[in-house]
Formats: structure tokens, C-alpha cells, sequence
């Protein structure tokens, strides 16, 4: 018979999950054990009530977060059977993790799991040359082994329509003097365990800039140095949008970027046309597919990206206290 995780297991999986991103690098993830189960939980007082006032982008961050936790515990030849949202009556746990039967990871799963710890969002412009067709059918496969889908925005004229649709939403967005003021309070110029460094936070937008960029306070680039002409944009849509939908596409979300880090592609994250109700409609119109646009993003060959900091593992666990 199958025991149950140990506190052993759960750090050194957890030290994993806590790499997956997160709007403004908030970390709102929580976890625990408890009946020999690993429990992740979203955390509500690390939600961004002006950016996410519904809660997507924190059950997006867990998802991903689950993704690496399921990895990491594949890896070390205890896989986990997953439960999502499993009760009804704490919808703040999304999910229950217990052992399945051991056996040796797969060759995707350890290559996956070697890319967590090189995955950094990059807001940098990426070079000029063309993603080939068999990195984008791979993360076309990686979106749906976990139920979601992802659409390819090919073509000057629909990256064209995309980008309005993007920079609309951006301008509804930065109009909010609480979504400003959140974005800046999570601006950070000094050492810190969350929030977007300056450094990782790409260069300052410009107006000749197709694409709208969350500003993180970045620095001014250097003449000519523009983003690549014709990005390539990719949609990652789930079947609905339940709060279960959306721990599903925050797990397809890390596995698409964890296959593009493993071949070697560079990704930034845009959820400004997602964040805004009339735009994330506008845009699954223009892909004309059922479901819903969850996340968006840019992706190409650059630079490596810059990492961003982790609370310590200690801060996200809840154990019981033990009495000496
Ligand atoms: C739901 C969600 C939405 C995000 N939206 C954006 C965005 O619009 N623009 C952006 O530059 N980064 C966005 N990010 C990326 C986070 O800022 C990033 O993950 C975080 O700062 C941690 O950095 P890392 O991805 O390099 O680990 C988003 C991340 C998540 C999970």
C-alpha cells in the first residue's frame, strides 16, 4: 500500500512549484499536508483586487505552480493522482495531490522539469529568426496534454487585429488609478522576495511599439534597438471558465512555457486583452474557436531572460506546529 507524502517530499517539490510565474510575481500559492495528501491552496491576501478582481490570474499562477509540483514529484519517482477544487466547501484548495503507484519519470517529464529552473519571462525584443514549424506543433501538443489549446496568431493582418485588440485593452487597463497603483506598489529597485525587479521588467515602451507592454519601470533602450517586426503571438484557450477551467489552463499555461524554455525559445507573458471583459471577447471572436482565451503570449529567440526572486519555501508552507 501506498503511504503518504512526507514534509521532505513536500519542500523539495514546493521549492519547485514557487518557480511558476505569476501576475506581478505575487506568489499567491499556499501548501500543506494533510492526511498524507499535499494540499495547494490560492492565497486571498496575495490577490491583486484592481488587476484580478475575479481571481483568474492567482488560480492561473497555481495551476502553473501544480504543473511544476506534479513534475517535481515525477521526477522523484513518486508521481501524484491529482484532485482538483476536491471540497466543495473550500474552494480556495484547487487541489489534493496523493501518491500514485512509483514508478520512473519520463524522458518529458525530466526534460520538463530540468527547464523550471531556466524559465524567466522575457520582456526584452527578441531576435528576428522565425520559429520553426516542429517548436510550434510541440507547443501546440504541450497545451493540449493538459485540455487547453493554442492558437498560433499567423499573419501580418491578424497580428495586426490582435495587437489593436491589445493595446485597447492596455489603455482601458492603465485609465484605472488602482490597477496603476497596484502595478507600481509591485515595482521593485531593491532586493526583495516578490515583485518584478526593475531589471526583469524590459525596456520602457515606446510608440512605435506594436505590442503593448506592461510597464515595470524599465530602463530606455538604445536607439534601433525595437521589437522584432513580426512577433509571433500565441492564445492559450480552455474549454470553459470555471474556476476549475482555470486551474487547468494555469497547468497547460506551464507546460507550454516550460517546452519552449527546453527548446530553447524565449517567452513573455501579456494578459492585458484577457484582463479586460470586452477584449478577451473581441478575441475569441477573432480566433472564431469555442472556449476561452486565457492567457496570451509573445514568443521568440533572445537573450536569456533575467530571474526574478521567491519567497524562501518556509513562507508558503503551512505545517502543524510541533511542540518541543
Ligand atoms: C496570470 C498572469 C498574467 C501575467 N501577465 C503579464 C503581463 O501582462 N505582462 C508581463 O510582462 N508579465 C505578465 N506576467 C508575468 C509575471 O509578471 C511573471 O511571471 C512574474 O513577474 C515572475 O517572473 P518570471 O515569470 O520571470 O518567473 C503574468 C503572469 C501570470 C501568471
Amino acid at each position: 500500500m501506498t503511504t503518504g507524502f512526507t514534509v521532505q517530499q513536500l519542500r523539495a517539490a514546493v521549492s519547485d512549484a514557487v518557480r511558476a510565474p505569476s501576475l506581478h510575481n505575487t506568489q499567491p500559492w499556499r501548501f500543506r499536508l494533510r492526511d498524507g495528501g499535499i494540499e495547494l491552496s490560492v492565497d486571498p491576501r496575495r490577490r491583486l483586487p484592481a488587476t484580478d478582481p475575479s481571481g483568474w490570474g492567482a488560480r492561473l499562477a497555481c495551476g502553473a505552480a501544480l504543473f511544476n509540483l506534479r513534475l517535481a514529484l515525477a521526477v522523484a519517482g513518486t508521481p501524484a493522482t491529482v484532485r482538483l477544487r476536491p471540497y466543495p466547501a473550500e474552494p480556495d484548495v484547487l487541489a489534493r495531490l496523493t501518491p500514485d503507484l512509483p514508478r520512473r519519470p519520463t524522458p518529458t517529464e525530466q526534460s520538463l522539469h530540468a527547464a523550471i529552473r531556466r524559465r524567466f519571462s522575457n520582456r526584452a525584443p527578441f531576435w528576428p529568426d522565425p520559429v520553426p514549424a516542429d517548436a510550434r506543433w510541440q507547443l501546440g501538443e504541450a497545451a493540449r496534454a493538459e485540455q487547453c489549446w493554442l492558437e498560433l496568431v499567423i499573419g501580418t493582418g491578424a497580428v495586426n487585429a490582435f495587437a489593436e485588440i491589445a493595446r485597447s485593452a492596455h489603455r482601458v487597463l492603465e485609465r484605472d488609478p488602482a490597477y496603476v497603483a497596484e502595478r507600481t506598489a509591485w515595482i521593485r529597485s531593491e532586493p526583495c522576495p516578490d515583485g518584478v525587479p526593475v531589471a526583469a521588467g524590459g525596456p520602457r515602451s515606446e510608440p512605435q511599439d506594436l505590442l503593448p507592454q506592461r510597464g515595470f519601470g524599465g530602463r530606455n533602450r538604445a536607439p534601433g534597438r525595437d521589437f522584432e517586426p513580426e512577433p509571433l503571438v500565441a492564445v492559450l484557450g480552455s474549454a470553459g471558465n470555471t474556476a476549475t477551467d482555470q486551474v487547468v489552463a494555469g497547468q497547460a499555461l506551464q507546460r507550454v512555457l516550460l517546452t519552449a524554455t527546453d527548446v530553447g525559445l524565449s517567452v513573455s507573458l501579456l494578459s492585458q486583452p484577457i484582463e479586460v471583459p470586452g477584449a478577451r471577447e473581441a478575441l475569441r471572436l477573432s480566433l472564431g474557436r469555442f472556449g476561452t482565451p486565457q492567457m496570451v503570449m509573445r514568443i521568440g529567440y533572445g537573450q536569456p531572460g533575467v530571474a526574478t526572486p521567491r519567497r524562501p519555501v518556509d513562507e508558503v508552507l503551512d505545517l502543524p506546529v510541533v511542540s518541543a
